[in-house]
């Protein structure tokens, strides 16, 4: 019996919360978690080099089939030999199915059994993506982890609604497992959903256990919703899902949710929000957000954050980076990115030492004091 792709080995739970330290292992090499995963939606993380992603700690990234497939299209990402070589990233690498994507970007999109119709966002060519196709484009593009083919509607749904999309999602993972091509080289994750209806929840978990995926998401959050409903859909679905394989938190990407999902047992995330922010100007710092393009950093030659050790701390000002970022020049947006990036991965950094030394919470409540999110 060869290893299976992704195993999750478990080292610890926090004495104060559901907080889990571990080790996915992949085709790729390993990673610690909890992590987060820098967004490379077009096989790159924009602005970042592979080499300045490992420089700050990444140590897996996330890419979109939906982007790749319609650009530069997966046969050409195949035949340069996967999208580790396509880009040069030789760790490992999820794909996200699709399904979030078409329903977030394109439009004129009509939902049947078989899969979903919609309009390419760009050409405005109609295209068609199914469970199978999004399996062989995954297949194509050579991932160490692959996610399901699912559906996440919109915030608020219907009980109805919800009810039946949970139960089509059920269907679509089960075509996704029986379609998937190369399981002893890729993993596939299951995603649950069910917005915030907790009977929902509770059968698209047991739907997607009883398929028995190496890994296990929780989709449909942050999709609008208030930030208690995030944290209950969590404590109500987290103790659902088995606990020797991974959970993956998808789309969020605050410092604050990362610790709070991460409280509620959830291993894996994923946001384009540090790198989107990073080139509107806005930062994360330690004391909370700095919007650098501000006028009143004009003189300021301080470090954007004086308790981070990046190198763009160590050698720039935010006189510099506001200059950089008002007239427009990439070097800016690269140095933001650069740190806001470093900041998210070494505040996961630290919260695996508070998982290891059983102080979750005291963990949480001084980074929100200092934040700023415990101000009024
Ligand atoms: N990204 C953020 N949320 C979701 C979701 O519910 N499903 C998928 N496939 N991707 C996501
Ligand atoms: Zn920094």
């Amino acid at each position: 019996m060869t290893q299976p792709p992704i195993t999750y080995e478990h080292i610890k739970t926090c004495k104060q919360s559901g907080a889990r330290l571990g080790i996915v292992h992949t085709p790729h090499g390993s990673f610690e978690t909890p992590v987060f995963m820098p967004v490379g939606t077009l096989a790159t993380v924009k602005t970042m080099s592979p080499q300045e992603l490992k420089e700050i700690g990444a140590g897996i990234i996330l890419s979109n089939t939906y982007h790749l497939w319609l650009r530069p299209g997966e046969d050409i990402v195949k035949e340069a030999g996967g999208l580790h070589k396509f880009m040069n990233w030789d760790r490992p690498i999820l794909t996200d199915s699709g399904g979030f994507q078409v329903f977030s970007l394109s439009d004129l999109r009509e939902i049947d059994e078989q899969g979903v119709h919609f309009r390419n966002h760009l050409s405005g060519a109609k295209l068609y993506l199914t469970p199978e196709r999004s399996m062989e484009i995954q297949n194509a593009l050579g991932p160490d982890i692959m996610m399901a083919f699912d559906e996440c509607p919109p915030y608020p749904a219907e009980y109805d609604y919800m009810k039946a999309s949970v139960e089509r999602t059920s269907r679509w993972a089960e075509r996704c497992l029986k379609a998937h091509g190369r399981p002893n080289e890729q993993g596939l994750f299951g995603i649950v959903q069910g917005g915030e209806y907790s009977d929902l929840r509770k059968q698209s978990a047991k739907d997607l256990v009883s398929l028995d995926f190496p890994g296990y998401a929780v989709g449909g959050l942050s999709v609008g919703e208030p930030k208690p409903i995030m944290n209950q859909v969590l404590e109500e679905t987290t103790p659902l899902l088995p606990t020797d394989k991974p959970r993956y938190l998808m789309g969020v990407g605050s410092p604050d949710s990362l610790i709070d999902g991460a409280i509620r047992g959830i291993d894996m995330f994923d946001c384009v929000l540090p790198t989107r922010i990073a080139r509107n100007g806005t930062c994360m710092t330690s004391e909370g957000r700095v919007v650098v393009r501000n006028a009143k950093y004009a003189r300021d030659f301080s470090p954007l954050d004086p308790n981070c050790d990046c190198a763009v701390c160590q050698n720039y000002s935010r006189a510099y980076l506001r200059h950089l970022i008002k007239c427009d020049e990439t070097f800016g947006y690269r140095l933001t990115s650069y740190h806001n990036l470093y900041f998210l991965i070494q505040l996961m950094d630290d919260l695996r030492q508070a998982i290891r030394e059983d102080r979750t919470l005291d963990f949480r409540e001084a980074f929100f004091e200092q934040y700023g999110f415990n101000r009024p």
